[in-house]
């Protein structure tokens, strides 16, 4: 009996030993094994529904700690303008997506999580955060090296606030200006686009010259995921309407709207977001053979691809109608991460059912799970899963607000500068008794920074952003004794009766954010062109037009003397005056085509009916005046 009992406990002592070493040890917590390794490792482990969790990113509004460790799941994000507090804090961000954290760390593998945001000119979303020129300015400097800088200062705001993961940049080649989302492309000359991808290894680090191209890279906790969107083709879709059809051949898609993909592979981009936009008929939430065949096995894209906001459910019209349906149509094509924001247990419920009915594949669901579980080990999230307090002390700077004052000056493309080119009106001289700076946009921090900001449709005013104002900047750079007047809409009785040296129009677009900027007409909205018009009929007039792509302006530019399409620069208005007062040079080229009249849209450099206002990569310069540079 004493024997039987040794014997019993030897047994438990080694079945718990074993138990111990295996507590102890899992390859894929180990650092030292390769990261493949450590994937097969945990995706042999996990379960089914642990799969399908990874598969999901939800929406803050709908998660918590308890939830994301009820179903496992793999990410969790913020819409646009979805925040925990009203100005809330960097603090108050970390908390929050720490809490998220805990709930994943609480689960049975213990396998993180990210967060993801819009960070698309800055880490825009939040309070005091540095608002750099949407993506249409940083085309117009022409200047990639500045807008990797720009991507590293954007992964360490976006890191301060604890965020892991944005949904950046949009590669876009917009083709027709009539498009709601025409500022988030760099240009609508592909190359152009190609080039600023340099944004990519600001954000995530640059790839190590050992690893092989096209492997998803990022280096450390001062770095973010980036996100390569939308794929493909979203901005060629008829006379503009967002989220409508792409209907080209293969060689134009290949020649215009691919390019980018390229180097964004080759720069190690972690993630491809899908377009919610058709080709040629098929949504491209659905499309296999651009997703798993093109992407994946032909240009070997190894990071994960995930879907946009309810894209899968936009699969059918109206959306949502066959949810099943759109489930197994969009992880049929190859779509690894859901951005599922609310309906998560429906997606959960409908996953399983395909899968356990085999009309999903089990190894569509590992090769999803393994691609988002190989960039999470790449990103040291495994090691590192707390934000690092540490970091707030980035969020707002000096030196980025710098950095950011630097692209809006290089952003700033000058289209007219005097009635005859040898008597410019640029740059303005700082000492004169009186000047009239008046328009919608010139004391409109909301209005100058446009959509994307804050909240998704942006805002009005300057109490919900820190930065400075045109108005402010124009006041910061006259000499102490110019005396400076601000009328918003002043009449022309106004204008003349005052003897104004000169004055600053500033008008332009209201902010909008996807199909709600669609516009058929691109006019500048009221009072806009009365402005315009009372100003410039009566003194000598600089018109600087803020919006997100060119507008009407051909019936006007006879009577203004000097105009500047400053797009929509963020919240570093200096920079604006830094140019007019010519302590800089203007440098910036215009990344699209001004049109004369929206009739002749759409019109893209290279095309036969070429006869524009003011041609692609048309642009005035001026000298820095030499008194800015003491000898
Ligand atoms: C947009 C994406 C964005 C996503 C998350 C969608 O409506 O198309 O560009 O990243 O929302 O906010």
């Amino acid at each position: 009996m004493a024997k039987i009992s040794m014997l019993l406990v030897g047994v438990w002592l080694l079945g718990s030993w074993t138990g111990l070493l295996d507590a102890e040890y899992m390859k894929y917590k180990d650092p030292k094994q390769s990261i493949d390794t450590r994937v097969e490792d945990l995706v042999s482990r996990m379960t089914l529904e642990e799969k399908i969790g990874q598969m999901l990113q939800i929406e803050r509004k709908y998660a918590s700690a308890d939830l994301v460790k009820k179903y496992f799941i793999g990410s969790v994000m913020s819409e646009g303008g979805s925040i925990p507090a009203p100005q809330a804090s960097a603090e108050t961000w970390i908390n929050m997506v720490n809490e998220f954290q805990k709930g994943a760390l609480s689960t049975r593998l213990g396998i993180p999580l990210f967060y993801g945001i819009d960070a698309v000119h800055g880490h825009n979303t939040i309070y005091k955060a540095t608002i750099f020129p949407h993506n249409i300015g940083l085309g117009a400097t022409r200047d990639p090296e500045l807008i990797k800088r720009i991507g590293a200062a954007t992964a360490l705001e976006v890191r301060a606030t604890g965020i892991q993961y944005v949904y950046a940049p949009c590669i876009a080649v917009c083709r027709d200006p009539r498009w709601g989302r025409c500022y988030e492309s760099y240009s609508e000359d592909p190359k152009l686009v190609q080039a600023m991808t340099e944004i990519i290894p600001g954000l995530q680090g640059d790839v190590p010259e050992i690893l092989p191209k096209g492997v998803p890279f990022i280096s450390g906790k001062e770095k973010v995921l980036a996100c390569a969107k939308h794929y493909v083709g979203d901005g060629g879709t008829i006379k503009g309407i967002d989220e409508y059809d792409t209907v080209i051949d293969r060689d134009v898609l290949m020649r215009i709207h691919m390019p980018a993909y390229f180097n964004s592979i080759s720069k190690g981009v972690a993630t491809i977001m899908v377009s919610y936009s058709s080709w040629n008929g098929v949504k491209m939430h659905a499309n296999h053979e651009l997703i798993t065949g093109f992407l994946k096995n032909t240009l070997h894209f190894k990071g994960f691809v995930i879907s946009d906001f309810e894209g899968i459910d936009r699969i059918t019209s109206p959306p949502h109608s066959n949810f099943t349906y759109s489930v197994e149509a969009g992880v049929s094509a190859g779509i690894d991460m859901f951005m599922n924001p609310k309906l998560y247990i429906e997606f959960i419920d409908d996953l399983t059912m395909l899968v356990k009915n085999k009309f999903i594949p089990m190894s569509r669901i590992d090769d999803a799970v393994s691609r988002i579980l190989w960039v999470k080990l790449m990103m040291g999230i495994f090691e590192n899963p707390f934000a690092d307090y540490s970091l707030t002390r980035y969020l707002g700077i000096q030196e980025h607000r710098q950095l950011a004052r630097e692209a809006v000056r290089k952003s700033m493309v000058l289209l007219k500068n005097g009635q005859y080119a040898d008597n410019p009106l640029l740059p303005l001289p700082k000492k004169v008794s009186k000047i009239l700076v008046a328009g919608s946009h010139a004391d409109n921090l909301g209005y100058q920074c446009g959509g994307w900001t804050i909240e998704w449709q942006g805002v009005s005013g300057n109490n919900l952003l820190r930065g400075t104002t045109i108005l402010t900047a124009v006041k910061n750079t006259v000499d102490p004794e110019t005396k400076v007047v601000y009328k918003e809409n002043p009449d022309a009785e106004f204008v003349k009766s005052n003897g104004f040296s000169y004055a600053i129009v500033v008008v332009g677009e209201h902010p909008y954010a996807e199909m709600h900027g669609d516009n058929m007409n691109l006019t500048i909205p009221e009072f806009g062109p009365e402005t315009i018009t009372n100003v410039c009929g009566a003194t000598k007039c600089v018109v600087i037009i803020i919006s997100g792509r060119p507008v009407v302006i051909e019936p006007y530019v006879s009577i203004i003397d000097a105009l500047v399409a400053a797009w929509l620069p963020g919240s570093e208005g200096q920079g604006v005056a830094d140019v007019l007062y010519g302590d800089y040079g203007f440098t910036g080229k215009l990344p699209r085509t001004w049109f004369k009249s929206v009739d002749q849209l759409p019109m893209n450099v290279g095309d036969p009916h070429y006869d524009p206002l003011f041609p692609f990569e048309f642009g005035l310069s001026t000298k820095p005046t030499k008194a800015f540079y003491p000898a």
